[in-house]
Formats: structure tokens, sequence, C-alpha cells
């Protein structure tokens, strides 16, 4: 596995465009009226934290694509047995698959490289989704409870580093950038719908799974490995 460092130096081109995202914005503080003042200028990233957005762009990718295949898997098996499920299903299945789009785009537009684990995470996602729904509901909203706890969490740690790194411009008095503004509200919209699904999952009877400790315990382990990966493969 190359380390971050390496990766840097190897594939200087994929993290330009998350400068560009800088530069393009300080490109449009040109000329204004001559009532309003010209905005600040915006700051360029540093490799850290151009490291840091490609970093959580990629991450945030592959958890997406493994939330809709873990539910994509859950889904018949569940719905065999417990048809009144299929509002919630689907509801949880496109808030998912709304959160992949936004990080396909996002990766896309800024040329990120995306994980290179992908066909593993695939396996291993849809392996979780399937079987933790056949061994009924309560193993399946257990499954849901761990991962968007993690999940949960991982985005309240992004948007903390998104908030420092604002506060620090706005110390030194440049311009944060409306792009900036929209990612950290991207960010909290997907981290509240993330947990809402938490809390549906509590409601469908997921603290009843058996054994509850160890099945939340080994997700939650398994979620935070594949994060740690994935920021970095
Ligand atoms: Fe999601
Ligand atoms: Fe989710």
């Amino acid at each position: 596995m190359a380390s971050p460092r390496v990766l840097l130096r190897s594939t200087p081109t994929s993290l330009k465009p998350i400068l560009q995202l800088r530069q393009l914005s300080s490109s449009s503080s040109s000329p204004s009226p001559s009532s309003t003042p010209p905005p600040n200028p915006k700051k360029p990233l540093t490799p850290q934290q151009q490291l840091l957005l490609s970093r959580a762009l990629r991450v945030n990718q592959a958890g997406e694509l493994a939330a809709t295949l873990i539910y994509t898997a859950q889904t018949p098996p569940l719905l065999r047995r417990e048809p009144h499920l299929k509002p919630l299903m689907k509801h949880m299945y496109d808030q998912e698959a709304s959160h992949l789009q936004t990080f396909n785009s996002l990766i896309a537009k800024h040329r990120v490289r995306p994980t290179a684990l992908y066909p593993l995470w695939s396996v291993l996602a849809t392996g979780l989704g399937w079987s933790t729904a056949m061994m009924g509901r309560e193993a399946a909203m257990a499954c849901t409870e761990a991962v968007e706890t993690e999940i949960g969490d991982h985005y309240n740690g992004q948007i903390r580093q998104l908030l420092e790194m604002v506060q620090g411009w706005e110390d030194e008095d440049y311009d944060v950038g409306e792009e900036f503004k929209e990612l950290i509200s991207t960010l909290k919209r997907i981290r509240d719908e993330e947990l809402e699904h938490l809390d549906h999952a509590v409601e469908h009877d997921a603290k009843k799974a058996q054994p509850h400790w160890l099945l939340t315990g080994v997700i939650r382990a398994g979620c935070r490995g594949a994060i740690w990966v994935s920021e970095r493969v």
C-alpha cells in the first residue's frame, strides 16, 4: 500500500482540481460594482488540507456505495418475512443512493481517485446486508444501528475539521467561498439523514438482536477499519 506521502508525490494532478476550487473561487473576486467593496481573497489550500479533502471525498463515496449495497442485499430477505417494512427500506435506500450520487459527482468534479478497494467493499457490504437480514429484522436493524453510529461519528469528525479550516481563514480575513460553505452544509445534511436511519433502526428493535453487543461491536469495528483503509487506499 502506498503511503499518503508517496501517493501525493506520485499523483500530483489528482489533487489539483481541489486547489483549483480555491483558485476558481478567487478568480470570481474580480471587479465589483463601485458601491460594494471587493471580497477578501481566498487562501490556497495547504498540501495537508488538500490531502484531507481528497481523503474525505474518497472515503465518503466508498461508504455510501457500501450503504446502498447493504440495503440492496437486506431488502429481499427482510421483506419476504416483514413486507410492512418496504416503505422504510425504500426510504433509507433512496437516501443512500442520493448520498452516493452526491459523492460520485464531487469526486468526479475534483478528480479525486476513488478507493482501489471498491470490489472488496462491494462484496463485504453485500455479504453483511444479506447475512444480517437472514438472521431477522432485529439483526438487520442492529446492522443499520452499528453502521450509522460509526458513519455519524465519521461525518461529525469531517465537519469539525472543515469548520476548523474555515475558522482559520476567517481569523486571517480570507474569504471562505461558497463551495466550502456548500460542502459543509451538504455533509451536515447527510450526517443528519444517517442519524435518522439510526433512529429508525432502534425504533424497529435493533437493540433486541441477539447478541446485540457482539453483532454491533463487530460491525462497528469493521466500519472503522474500512473507513481507515478507504481514506488511504
Ligand atoms: Fe448515506
Ligand atoms: Fe445511512
